[in-house]
């Protein structure tokens, strides 16, 4: 009797030992994701609806701590009944540096798209993957807003007003997104901008504005933006400025072969070819100039053909 005693309280003793170095380090102290059901009832719902929640695939929080994967453990919190700061609070107002926000998701999401987020502007601007993103929506690709532009158009209100102009990409009309061209999570190219280089982004879809051409208009090679904006213009298509000052600011108009000529006398008479009127022809320049982005037509070195 005294034996089994003994034994019994050698057990009892050592699982203390044990919670109790564990609490020291703060670790093991998870109490599961039904424990947090009872309180928590409606966010559990929500989590359930969630990629995150299914337990079939073995690298999902449902296959690991469950709640407890982001918000961490939670005994503390659970026993203290919700005490203030006893848990990871993950919302984009929370007082938690975006940093701490940030890690637990970082520690499953390694490969893909997330890879350069370090360094990247959002994230030297503070922002949290729950600006973009909640595990507790069922919107798609778990974002925080229902469609992908509202999520960036929360922010980026500018852009906003950018994609109500005349002439812009139809993302408004949701035939694109904003992800079409730029990686939130980071990238080599400036601007978060999904390419190497702005140009072979554009060239994805618009092919066949693409070189070599015979004839190239070197400021097409060099940035299709010097011409374009990629959000919106007042100025279809997409162009920065009105014709014809756009080629104005590059090209000038002495010389022109599409100035109407006539002979003319000088002061000391004598015969000169004199411009007589600019008005009617020059400014068009595109009914002549038709192959802006370069020809690869043997005469096309004006761009004519
Ligand atoms: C015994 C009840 C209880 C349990 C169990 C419980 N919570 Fe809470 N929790 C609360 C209360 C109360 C609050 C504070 C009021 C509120 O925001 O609802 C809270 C707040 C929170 C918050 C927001 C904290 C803040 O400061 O805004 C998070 C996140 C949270 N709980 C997650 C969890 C998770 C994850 C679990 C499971 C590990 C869990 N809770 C278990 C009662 C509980
Ligand atoms: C994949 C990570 C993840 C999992 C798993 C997860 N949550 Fe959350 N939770 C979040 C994020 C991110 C937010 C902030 C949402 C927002 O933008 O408001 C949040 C918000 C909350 C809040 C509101 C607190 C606040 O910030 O106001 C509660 C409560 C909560 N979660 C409880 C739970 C419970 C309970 C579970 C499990 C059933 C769970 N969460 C599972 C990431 C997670
Ligand atoms: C325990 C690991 C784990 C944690 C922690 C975790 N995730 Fe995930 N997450 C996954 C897995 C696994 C998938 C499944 C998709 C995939 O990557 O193949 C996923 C999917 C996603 C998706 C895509 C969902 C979709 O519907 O396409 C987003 C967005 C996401 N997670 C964001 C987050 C954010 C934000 C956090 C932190 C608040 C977070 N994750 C925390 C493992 C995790
Ligand atoms: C500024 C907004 C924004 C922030 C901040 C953000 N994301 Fe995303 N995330 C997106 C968008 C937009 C997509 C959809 C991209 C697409 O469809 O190509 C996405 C997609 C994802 C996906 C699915 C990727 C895939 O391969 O399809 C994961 C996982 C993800 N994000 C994780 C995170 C994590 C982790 C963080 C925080 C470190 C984070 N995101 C921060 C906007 C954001
Ligand atoms: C919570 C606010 C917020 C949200 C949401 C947000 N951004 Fe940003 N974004 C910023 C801030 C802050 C900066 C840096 C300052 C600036 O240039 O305006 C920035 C910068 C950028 C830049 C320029 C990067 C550079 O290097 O100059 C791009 C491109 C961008 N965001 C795209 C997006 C896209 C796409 C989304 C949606 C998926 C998005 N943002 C969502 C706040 C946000
Ligand atoms: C057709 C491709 C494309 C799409 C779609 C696109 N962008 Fe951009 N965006 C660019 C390029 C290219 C730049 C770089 C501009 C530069 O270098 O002057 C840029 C620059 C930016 C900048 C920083 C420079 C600035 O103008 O302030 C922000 C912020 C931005 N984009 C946000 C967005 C948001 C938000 C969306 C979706 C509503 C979006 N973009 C959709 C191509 C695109
Ligand atoms: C993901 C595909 C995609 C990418 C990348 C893309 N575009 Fe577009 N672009 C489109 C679509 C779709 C249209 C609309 C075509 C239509 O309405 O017939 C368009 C239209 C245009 C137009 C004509 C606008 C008008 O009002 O007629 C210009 C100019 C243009 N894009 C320039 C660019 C530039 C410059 C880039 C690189 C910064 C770029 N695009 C990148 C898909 C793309
Ligand atoms: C020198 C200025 C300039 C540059 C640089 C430029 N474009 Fe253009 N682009 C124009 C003008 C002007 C038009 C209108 C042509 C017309 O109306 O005939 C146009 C029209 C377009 C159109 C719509 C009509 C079409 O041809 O399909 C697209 C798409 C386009 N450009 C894409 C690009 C891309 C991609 C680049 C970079 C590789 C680029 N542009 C560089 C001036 C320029
Ligand atoms: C950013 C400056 C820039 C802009 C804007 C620009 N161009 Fe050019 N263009 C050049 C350069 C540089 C050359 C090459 C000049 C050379 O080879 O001597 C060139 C060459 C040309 C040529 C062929 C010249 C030749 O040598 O035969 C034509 C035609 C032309 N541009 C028309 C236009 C038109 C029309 C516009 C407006 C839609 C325009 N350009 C806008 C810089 C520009
Ligand atoms: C009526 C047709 C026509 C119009 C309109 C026109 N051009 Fe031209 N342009 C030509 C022809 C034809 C040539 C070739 C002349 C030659 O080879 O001597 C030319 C040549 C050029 C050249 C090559 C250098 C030079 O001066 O010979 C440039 C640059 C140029 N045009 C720019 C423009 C710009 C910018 C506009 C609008 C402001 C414009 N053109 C309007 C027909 C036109």
């Amino acid at each position: 009797m005294a034996q089994k005693f003994l034994i019994f309280s050698v057990i009892i003793f050592a699982a203390v030992l044990i919670t109790t170095s564990q609490r020291a380090r703060g670790e093991g102290m998870y109490v599961g994701s039904e424990t947090c059901m009872e309180c928590h009832d409606e966010w559990y719902e929500s989590y359930m609806k969630n990629y995150h929640a299914i337990k079939g695939d073995p690298r999902t929080p449902a296959a690991k701590q469950g709640c407890e994967s982001c918000h961490g453990p939670g005994a503390a919190h659970a026993e203290s009944e919700g005490e203030e700061g006893t848990i990871l609070v993950l919302n984009p107002k929370s007082a938690t540096p975006a940093g701490e926000k940030n890690r637990p998701c970082l520690g499953c999401h390694t490969k893909g798209k997330v890879v350069l987020w370090h360094g990247s502007s959002h994230e030297q601007r503070g922002l949290a993957c729950s600006n973009c993103h909640n595990p507790h929506q069922e919107y798609p690709k778990g974002f925080s807003k229902p469609t992908e532009t509202e999520v960036c158009t929360q922010c980026h209100k500018r852009i906003r007003a950018e994609l109500l102009r005349q002439s812009h990409h139809p993302i408004r009309e949701e035939k694109m997104k904003c992800s079409d061209c730029h990686n939130s999570h980071g990238t080599i190219a400036e601007k978060l901008v999904d390419a190497q280089y702005s140009n072979l982004k554009c060239f994805e879809c618009h092919a066949n504005v693409r070189g070599p051409l015979l004839w190239e208009h070197p400021p097409v090679v060099e940035n299709c933006l010097t011409c374009h904006t990629p959000h919106g213009s007042p100025r279809t298509p997409l162009l920065r400025a009105k014709m014809p000052y756009l080629c104005q600011r590059c090209h000038s108009n002495v010389g022109h072969s599409s100035q109407l000529q006539a002979r003319g006398a000088n002061e000391s008479g004598q015969s000169v070819y004199r411009v007589l009127n600019n008005r009617g022809f020059y400014r068009a320049c595109l009914n002549c100039h038709v192959q802006i982005h370069g020809s690869n037509h043997p005469s096309g070195k004006s761009l004519v053909r």
